[in-house]
């Protein structure tokens, strides 16, 4: 899109509004140009820092609206826009949400989504974007009322997804949704080694931050309300970090000892890696990751943290281009999935998440945990890990491995760790899958893997 393309090469002079940057973003995910995530990391240095929450509040709101402001969009508009409009239908997006969710005026919303048609100098939509707001101003009840049937209205989820929610897992689709609408609470992971839990909940509890401990994690502490990290004790000497407490579940389950030579297979951002190398002093430990611009982070993580690994940028499954034929004593392979569990944290799956992408993501899994099984010596163990809440990406994956991997076994999850009460989750033909709890954990599934004589 020639305008997205001139708002980039502007930014180093012009700062741009919270709003013309989220046209951006939106149109950018639309456009299946990139994840939320990386589109607002790339694109927040182009408004002034104090418009920044509001540009995250846009962007993040449209995400999360996005199956109910699509069906009302869609029912207002006689014909969809073509594709190289897609900034004018991220812009009427933007100009629903505002209008639904935020406080902004009536006639401020709509009179600035006219405007942002101006500024993409496409005058020709100023009458038809006035048209529609304004209508849906006007027939707000009635649309709402013949909307409210539609499952993506309804569930303010996609249509597959409720869809296959409802196949998996009937008696948990309504915990699910509700869990999956809503802002995840902060949780933080103290790291052990340098701070009790207890005492650094007190640390917390001097600054006014109030904290509760989570059931499953030991290092998990959740806050009542959410800080700027800056704002936790200690961060920056690397005292405590930012993680899920079902993502903490991890390194628990894998309960690496000193001088364990470990492999962390899909590392970046690394938030894993750090909690693995909390565990023990003294891990030899490896990391590989696939995208050169993650790897940076898992580096900045370590460093904050205080810990050093062998970083290696590469395709997992390769093993010829980073594998240097010494075998590992525990591997944790969190591989990519349909991130299906942390829709919360990463609303733009509702816009760009497809069904064919579960089938594509699981012969990429199969593909890695085939080959990266290989480095694992006999006797040792392997976590395999999703983010998902799909059992082609989960158990169905293990049964498939299982079936054709002779000298693969499956172990308890507490085989290697005394504090794994496995009280979390529910178990499943393979491993435990994990749901989006309300003011608890992500979605996540862990199966445990050892290796024995074939
Ligand atoms: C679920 S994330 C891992 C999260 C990480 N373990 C953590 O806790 O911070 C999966 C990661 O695998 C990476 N990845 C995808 N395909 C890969 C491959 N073939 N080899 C190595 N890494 C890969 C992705 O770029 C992504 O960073």
């Amino acid at each position: 899109m020639s305008q997205t393309n001139n708002m980039s090469s502007d930014t180093l002079s012009i700062q741009h509004s919270a709003r013309q940057v989220a046209i951006e973003v939106i149109t950018n995910i639309l456009l299946q140009q990139g994840s939320l995530s990386t589109q607002l990391a790339r694109h927040q240095l182009e408004v002034a820092s104090e418009h920044i929450p509001l540009l995250k509040e846009l962007c993040f709101g449209v995400c999360r609206q996005y199956p109910k402001l699509n069906s009302i969009a869609l029912h207002l508009l006689a014909h969809p826009f073509e594709e190289k409009d897609t900034d004018l239908y991220a812009t009427l997006l933007l100009g629903l949400y505002q209008l639904t969710y935020m406080n902004t005026p009536d006639h401020a919303a709509v009179n600035e989504t006219v405007e942002a048609c101006r500024l993409l100098k496409k005058d020709w939509a100023t009458k038809l974007m006035n048209a529609v707001l304004r209508r849906y101003q006007r027939e707000v009840d009635e649309i709402e009322e013949e909307l409210e049937a539609m499952p993506s209205v309804e569930y303010n989820q996609p249509k597959w997804f409720v869809k296959r929610l409802n196949k998996h897992w009937p008696d948990q689709l309504e915990e699910i949704i509700e869990a999956s609408n809503t802002h995840p609470p902060m949780c933080i992971r103290v790291n052990e080694s340098r701070v009790s839990r207890e005492t650094y909940k007190s640390q917390l509890l001097e600054k006014g931050i109030k904290a509760t401990e989570g059931a499953f994690s030991s290092s998990a502490l959740y806050l009542r309300n959410a800080v700027r990290v800056t704002e936790l004790p200690n961060f920056e000497e690397g005292f405590v970090s930012v993680q899920d407490e079902a993502a903490q579940l991890s390194a628990n389950i894998l309960s690496p000892k000193a001088g364990d030579k470990v492999l962390d297979a899909c590392a970046a951002p690394g938030g894993k890696t750090g909690h693995l190398l909390e565990k023990a002093e003294g891990l030899v430990l490896t990391a590989v990751e696939l995208e050169p611009w993650r790897m940076e982070k898992i580096e900045s993580n370590l460093e904050r943290l205080g810990y050093s690994a062998t970083l290696i940028c590469a395709d997992a499954g390769e093993l010829d281009t980073w594998w240097d034929g010494e075998h590992f004593d525990k591997i944790l392979l969190d591989v990519p999935c349909s991130a299906t569990g942390v829709i919360r944290r990463n609303p733009d799956i509702k816009i760009n998440r497809k069904p064919a992408d579960i089938d594509e993501l699981v012969l990429i899994q199969r593909e890695i945990l085939n080959s990266v099984w290989t480095t694992l010596k006999s006797g040792g163990f392997m976590l395999y890990a999703t983010c998902s809440l799909m059992p082609e990406e989960n158990e169905q994956q293990i049964t498939h491995f299982l079936a054709n991997q002779q000298d693969a076994s499956e172990v308890p999850l507490n085989t290697l760790s005394e504090e794994s009460a496995l009280e979390w989750g529910i178990p499943v033909s393979h491993g435990r899958q994990l749901f989006p709890n309300l003011e608890g954990h992500d979605g996540f599934y862990y199966c445990l893997l050892k290796k024995i004589p074939a």
